[in-house]
């Protein structure tokens, strides 16, 4: 038998709203969850954990977390949250209670799955559309990567610390990405970044390390490299991440796989009884 991998799902930018109500008057996003939920419960193996990586809520509103709890109901594998710029902190610790690192303030979470850590950071500035990794935070990671330095650590949050070339979304994203770097740069035993916020599967280095914007189950940020249109989006197919880690020489490997959330028609096999090609 091959070595079970470690296998990560991230899910991003729910964007809940109160029963009935569309995002931007179009898109029904409850649906769209739905449809995550039954596409994570389907795949085997079943992953170990889903991240769900930012914008749970949408204005927010107590009635959304509540509505986003009874949405993430039928999910059967463990999942933690981090805040969004569309998130409430206290709201969040309220609806999810448990797991965090500090008493009050950021939400910031340490899991560890099988050898694996993951640092879940809380880039939420109150009432801005941009991110932040306060000081405490900052510290927090620095201490608790150095805590355990032969271990792989995946990091999630979820604005980006990186440009992507969108402009409205850029000009949104992890503001003090610079004092992020250092700390990255200082522990090798990060293997990934992994962020939300643009709704669209995105990979760029970051201070030494690979970094993924994952995409959502619902619409996704336009791809607009030029400026050629006002803020927008678009309905494009849905997907989530699976990050897969395997064990192995230094820290392992870390693959991030790009799956599509839908019915499509397969899996076909490529060989017959035979054992020749089809
Ligand atoms: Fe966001």
């Amino acid at each position: 038998m091959p070595e079970r991998p470690v296998l990560i799902a991230q899910i991003s930018d729910l964007h809940i709203k109160s029963p009935g109500s569309l995002a931007y008057g179009r898109v029904d996003t409850a649906a769209a969850l739905e449809r995550c939920v039954a596409a994570l419960n389907e795949f085997r193996p079943r992953p170990d954990l889903v991240v769900i990586s930012g914008d749970l809520a949408d204005t927010p509103t107590i009635e959304e977390y509540q509505h986003l709890k009874r949405l993430l109901a039928p999910l059967d594998l463990p999942f933690v949250g981090i805040p969004g710029n569309h998130d409430s902190r206290e709201l969040m610790r309220a609806a999810f209670p448990h797991g965090y690192a500090f008493a009050s303030g950021p939400l910031n979470q340490r899991l560890e799955i099988r050898g694996l850590d993951l640092l879940l950071l809380d880039s939420n500035v109150p009432g801005k559309p941009h991110g932040e990794l306060d000081a405490p935070t900052l510290q927090w990671l620095d201490a608790t990567l150095a805590a355990s330095p032969d271990r792989p650590a995946l990091v999630f949050l979820h604005h980006p610390p990186f440009r992507t070339g969108i402009w409205h979304m850029d000009r949104q994203n992890l503001r003090n990405a610079g004092e992020l770097a250092p700390i990255v740069r200082r522990h090798p035993r990060v293997q990934l970044i992994a962020a939300g916020h643009v709704h669209r599967a995105t990979l760029a280095a970051f201070a030494g390390a690979r970094s993924t914007i994952c995409p959502a189950p619902n619409h996704a940020v336009d791809l607009d490299l030029a400026q050629m249109r006002e803020p927008s989006f678009k309905v494009e197919p849905p997907a989530y991440h699976l990050h897969s880690w395997l064990p192995g020489e230094g820290f392992g490997t870390v693959i991030t796989h790009h799956v599509p959330i839908g019915n499509f028609d397969g899996p076909h096999p490529f060989f017959g009884p035979d054992g020749k090609l089809l």
